[in-house]
């Protein structure tokens, strides 16, 4: 008489397992999802405050959700670079180790000004103007977008800092 009832809490857990396996996998290929699919539009915002210069470290590109951009300092200049890569609009995250942007999907590669290094990429990153407000604040216009730089610009190019996040295909 106990057979079945063992029997039935092994199916019951069997399936709870299944279920919660289910489950972790729809989350992992959402997650994927997420940080790959193309982008249909980016900022189209209008004016979005940056805050001071001196948030922005010599040398890194911080993320802006709110604008879908990154704000890089190339240690020279502040720049607002669209997240969208230019060949087939994947999200292009910045490797803080090589110290460049790096597009997962087809591996187009640009450096910290968002210029072409290498990939199918037709151009640099798109770019959106960057301005002081009366406080000295820093403000990027997301509602005029600038074409990426050509191929071959080379203002901010510099060597890798360190290991690619992508691996090289
Ligand atoms: S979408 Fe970025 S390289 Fe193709």
């Amino acid at each position: 008489m106990t057979a079945p009832v063992a029997t039935s809490r092994r199916n019951f857990l069997k399936a709870g397992w299944k279920l919660g396996a289910t489950i972790l996998a729809a989350a992992a290929g959402w997650t994927v999802y997420e940080s790959l699919r193309p982008l249909g539009g980016s900022g189209k915002g209008g004016p979005i405050k940056l805050g001071s210069t001196a948030t922005y470290a010599a040398g890194t590109a911080t993320y802006v959700p709110e604008g879908r951009l990154f704000v890089a300092n190339t240690g020279t200049t502040i720049l607002a670079i669209s997240q969208k890569c230019p060949h087939l609009g994947c999200r292009v995250p910045f490797c803080d180790s090589s110290g460049r942007f790096e597009c997962p999907c087809h591996g187009s590669i640009f450096d910290i000004g968002g210029e072409w290094i290498e990939g199918p990429s037709p151009v640099g990153m798109t770019q959106y103007p960057v301005t002081a407000d009366v406080d000295g604040a820093l403000v990027v216009d997301t509602s005029k977008e600038i074409a990426g730089p050509p191929r071959g610009a080379n203002q901010y190019f510099s060597p890798p800092k360190g290991p690619n996040c992508q691996p090289k295909g």
